[in-house]
């Protein structure tokens, strides 16, 4: 037995018995809530196809209210999205034959040169609850008719308690301004999720421009030392994991003696941290700035990709601090932080598919060690508290989809 077989054996077995749901989670979470576009991607009447999970949805804005659909079509299966065909605020037709369904029930109401069809009024399509808050328009997907729906609020990072001195905006809060961007990343969504809280990989960021810029003292690696390095969500609510770098807990590591290497940066950002929820919601407390909030999702599309959507948040109870943000955003945070700095991350993401992909090595080979608590302990959570996984689904997808 080799040497790395040998010291393999040992910490594999009974630690990742505690995750191994999560390491054949490859399609994804399945009833649960995830961002599928920005308000201001689906205009009054327009309609667009997304994949979460491998399932096609096609989403519709009617007299400014959203609607999901299964984005297949009962009759011979081509995405709806493709070529959208909306006659009435109250259906969507398939550009194809003219199958036509109610927005809100999935129903087939008509067809069009078939009206008198015994089909009609008899076939159905999967319908998905939609919300949209803030600029985001979130979709539950999951198994037809799974009940009951949880509120989206259990899908996202918590509010932090009222009494908190350092407080970030809430994606739900009502005076929360939400900008960001998204993009497809060739990495299976686990990969996107572990890396954005990885608490070891801070160094891969030191010369990032807006680190330099705001001359930001970024450690090198956070290394949990104590109990209160980590406060695990497992009871009503939010299910998740928090990396607490205030605690005492954690050594924040400034410089590695043995590689020359120093952090740079003199401004400590104070109450920064973050922390990781079901079904993959990175929150970020104070990034890019104090008082802002960067949150992530790391949507799966099929096995081997995921949509990856960044954004800032920044309380605005006022016109004037709205604009304020909006400018910000638009001439920094969106280029520097969620652009320049964020494409560190999809490159390490990319450059560690081929190991954990199928037909790679990856879950059974990795050699964790202690400054990866915090992931094994978000594999570990999601064992416990996923609603549930999705089967391996059809692919690729197709060209034209
Ligand atoms: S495939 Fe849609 S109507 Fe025929
Ligand atoms: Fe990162």
């Amino acid at each position: 037995m080799s040497e790395t077989a040998t010291r393999r054996s040992e910490p594999v077995s009974a630690a990742r018995r505690q995750f191994d749901p999560y390491t054949k989670a490859v399609w994804g979470l399945m009833n649960h809530w995830y961002p599928a576009f920005f308000s201001s991607e689906l205009g009054e009447d327009e309609a667009k196809g997304i994949k979460v999970c491998g399932i096609p949805v096609i989403l519709r804005r009617a007299n400014g209210e959203v609607f999901a659909l299964r984005d297949q079509c009962a009759h011979r299966g081509v995405r709806m999205s493709i070529r959208p065909a909306c006659f009435t605020k109250d259906t969507l037709t398939c550009w194809y034959h003219g199958f036509t369904y109610d927005l809100e029930t999935g129903k087939l109401v008509t067809i069009v040169a078939a009206p008198d069809d015994p089909i009609v009024g008899d076939v159905k399509l999967q319908t998905f609850p939609v919300r949209e808050k803030n600029g985001i328009i979130y979709v539950f997907v999951g198994d037809d008719g799974y009940e009951p729906v949880p509120d989206l609020a259990e899908d996202l990072p918590p509010k932090l308690p009222a009494d908190y001195p350092h407080q970030v905006p809430h994606l739900l809060d009502d005076d929360a301004v939400v900008l960001g961007i998204r993009r497809t990343v060739a990495s299976n969504w686990r990969l996107g999720v572990e890396n954005g809280f990885d608490p070891g990989h801070n160094w891969l960021h030191r010369d990032s421009p807006i680190v330099v810029a705001l001359d930001t003292a970024l450690p090198l690696g956070l290394v949990p030392r104590g109990p209160n390095a980590l406060t695990t969500f497992e009871g009503d609510g939010p299910k998740g994991i928090r990396n607490e770098w205030d605690s005492g807990d954690y050594d924040v590591v400034m410089s590695s003696e043995k590689l020359g290497l120093q952090a740079r940066g003199a401004n400590k950002i104070p109450g920064l941290r973050t922390s990781i929820f079901l079904p993959g919601v990175l929150m970020v407390e104070h990034w890019p700035a104090y008082g802002l909030a960067q949150y992530e999702w790391y949507v799966p599309i099929d096995d081997e990709h995921h949509e990856y959507w960044a954004v800032v948040a920044k309380s605005c109870p006022t016109p004037a601090e709205r604009t304020d943000f909006e400018y910000a955003y638009d001439k920094l945070w969106r280029d520097a932080a969620l652009g320049a700095f964020n494409d560190d991350d999809l490159f390490a993401r990319e450059a560690m598919e081929n190991f954990y992909a199928e037909g790679g090595t990856g879950w059974d080979d990795e050699q964790l060690c202690g400054m990866d608590a915090v992931i094994v302990g978000w594999r570990k959570i999601v064992s416990r508290y996923a609603r549930g996984y999705q089967t391996p689904q059809a692919h690729p997808t197709p060209k034209n989809a």
